[in-house]
């Protein structure tokens, strides 16, 4: 069977209870959000959104780029994601927690309302926090993590997550950029039945100087780490001597909600900045649209919370719509290939929501393993972080989805707060492999990047949004030029900056939309974005390198792997080999030293130099291209140095 050229319609049973049911449906809302963009996003903040002081206008548009959103209205984000639902849910479960050993934890919206709370008011008291203030959260994936955010939301300080797999120099930076002065952190958690720890990181990233005052560390494996007197605290000892009522802070609109670090295509990582109502109104909707997640549904999104869909999709989100949501500690494949099909079973999971890469170690490890264990209670898949492959989406559709779940493949970015196209399960006839169509009030449209212009029916172009939408990034924490240049500098359509995404896609012949990647130096390995640049300001810190440029090449389980070529200041001779091992080796401790091993290269090959225009610029696509080992057609007659071109290739074929 060729799934790709196949079309799946969605399933007649689930249709009936969907929320939106019909194309017709989709268009009839496509419509409304066109005809009134304001009417319509007044209307569902309105509803979904319970204010303290309701707003005076929608949205602002006379700053361009700096839209602003639901102006003079106020409320608070842990009151949208808890207190509301006291009324009619306290005693649902609003998280189930699993951790690594398979020990559980049920939370319910009672209990997470004391322990934020509690939380709260332990940052207020003995950290100091306040409104404004930046809270670095350095955390495993415990239920914690969930309260630490919050706690923050609460009381109107900003959070600001960096990922466990980041190295000690990476969060520092993100520290330093944020100007945190707390940071909360675990001693450490369990991984793959093991112990593995976090302060230790936190203790080297606090070497030197720094803005933190104070470390929170939630003590979860109870491993022997350092304590620094008058820094560091456990939260463990302090959290039961607060009350567990914490008035939530009154919040405007437009007041930071947290930042969230990724990667462009230049420069350092940069802070993405998320606001109070037009981020929370967004991440409800799309749980309630694009997952249809019903009130006695449990849905488990596989994410870190140190990515924006571990934001939006495991606590946010389902947690805004009052909905149930797993948190799991482990990795998919400990103890084997069906740890997550033993978890959809035993917590009966009705949405489940991955990533492209973890598709296809599930699929290698364990092609039968989903149909060892009842997972019939599913109806929704998703997937999100890269475009996923046919073979995936066909072992995802068939065995895992039994042929009869939708699968919603969402496109989105850390600037979007939440999804911009994808499938909706009961509308949506759905083409593997394919994000199919904008979400309702969102104006995603394929442009021509020269001309602006919407292309053609099978054609491909640059894949921008023509109209701001409530949940879009509002700032580059620190740097609104870089900000109004990442993302408003490429594109323009009838002359006026549109946000582009920075990927490519193809419009069908039907009208679909095929996100093709991106179209910068911005690498996806394993679905985690890495910034070509700060690979390479990496591993220019070894004495030895002269000139580096790193490119992806596609990878049969990461999606891209991470390629550099590099020139030595001392070019190797003979000994060639053994030299080579060892400064590979030197090369990818650097990378974990100021990145975390997220960023290691697979394949590291030394070049006796770089093909360069005549002005110096280096050629990236030739780069890619021969990484790829694909023949070379470009003219490379005007290069500097045609010849090297000859020699690199020489070399990647070996
Ligand atoms: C980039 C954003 C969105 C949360 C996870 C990653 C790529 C994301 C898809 C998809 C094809 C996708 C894009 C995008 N991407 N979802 N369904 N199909 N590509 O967030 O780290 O901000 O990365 O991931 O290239 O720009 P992120």
């Amino acid at each position: 069977m060729n799934v790709t050229k196949q079309i799946f319609q969605p399933n007649p049973e689930f249709q009936k209870t969907a929320r939106i049911k019909s194309m017709d449906e989709y268009y009839a809302l496509c419509k409304k959000a066109e005809d009134n963009y304001e009417g319509f996003w007044g209307d569902y903040a309105k509803e979904k959104i319970t204010w303290k002081k309701p707003f005076t206008n929608v949205l602002d548009e006379s700053n361009a780029p700096f839209y602003s959103w639901f102006d003079g209205g106020t409320l608070n984000v842990s009151e949208q994601c808890i207190d509301r639902h006291l009324e009619d849910k306290k005693n649902k479960v609003a998280i189930i927690f699993e951790g690594d050993k398979g020990d559980n934890q049920m939370i319910t919206y009672l209990q997470l309302h004391h322990n934020v709370n509690k939380f709260a008011n332990l940052l207020k008291n003995k950290f100091g926090v306040k409104k404004g203030d930046r809270v670095v959260i350095y955390m495993p994936m415990i239920p914690e993590a969930a309260y630490a955010m919050l706690a923050c939301a609460r009381i109107g300080a900003i959070h600001s997550i960096v990922f466990g797999g980041f190295s000690a120099e990476a969060l520092k930076d993100r520290i330093k950029d944020a100007d945190a002065k707390v940071v909360i952190t675990a001693d450490g958690a369990y991984r793959k039945g093991k112990a593995y720890m976090l302060k230790p990181v936190v203790d080297e990233a606090l070497k030197g100087d720094t803005p933190v005052e104070k470390v929170c560390v939630v003590q979860r494996n109870y491993e022997d780490v350092t304590w620094v007197a008058g820094r560091d605290y456990s939260y463990n000892e302090m959290i039961d001597n607060e009350s567990s009522v914490c008035e939530a802070e009154e919040m405007d609109s437009e007041d930071p909600l947290f930042l969230l670090y990724t990667s462009g295509s230049t420069g350092s990582p940069k802070g993405v900045q998320h606001n109070t109502a037009g981020y929370i109104l967004w991440a409800q909707m799309t749980m309630e649209w694009v997952f249809d997640v019903k009130d006695n549904d449990t849905f488990w999104c596989t994410a870190d919370v140190g990515w924006i869909t571990g934001h939006t999709y495991i606590v946010y989100g389902p947690l805004a719509m009052g909905a149930t949501t797993l948190m799991f500690e482990g990795v998919p494949t400990y103890p084997d290939a069906g740890r997550c099909w033993k978890m959809v079973e035993k917590h009966k999971i009705n949405q489940f929501y991955t990533a492209p890469t973890a598709i296809r170690v599930l699929h290698k490890m364990g092609e039968n393993e989903p149909s060892k264990y009842d997972i019939s209670s599913l109806k929704v898949l998703g997937t999100v972080g890269e475009p996923i492959d046919p073979p995936a989406w066909k072992w995802y559709y068939e065995e895992v989805g039994n042929s009869k779940c939708a699968i919603v493949d969402t496109y989105w970015q850390t600037e979007t707060g939440g999804h911009i196209v994808s499938p909706l399960p009961g509308a949506t006839p759905i083409k593997p492999a394919c994000a199919t169509f904008p979400l309702p009030g969102i104006i995603g449209e394929i442009l021509d990047p020269e001309t602006g212009i919407k292309v053609a029916k099978g054609e491909s172009g640059y894949m921008c949004i023509t109209k701001p939408w409530p949940s879009m990034i509002r700032a580059v924490w620190g740097d609104p030029e870089r900000f109004k240049k990442s993302y408003f500098g490429d594109v323009k359509k009838d002359g006026k900056p549109v946000y582009f995404t920075g990927d490519g896609a193809n419009y069908d012949e039907d009208g679909y939309i095929t996100i093709t990647g991106r179209t910068d130096d911005v690498i996806n390995v394993s679905g985690h974005r890495m910034g070509t640049a700060e690979v390479e300001a990496a591993l220019k810190k070894d004495p030895n390198v002269a000139e580096v440029a790193v490119c992806g090449r596609p990878h049969e389980i990461k999606g891209e792997s991470i390629f550099a070529y590099v020139v030595l200041k001392n070019a190797l001779d003979e000994t060639r080999f053994e030299d080579d091992v060892a400064m590979v080796k030197e090369l990818n401790n650097i990378i974990k030293k100021e990145i975390g091993n997220i960023a290691l290269c697979d394949d590291i090959i030394f070049v006796p130099g770089l093909p360069k225009t005549r002005s110096g610029k280096i050629m990236r696509r030739l780069l890619r291209s021969i990484a790829k080992k694909e023949e070379i057609t470009q003219d490379i007659s005007t290069l500097e140095d045609p010849a090297v071109v000859k020699q690199i290739e020489a070399i990647v074929k070996g």
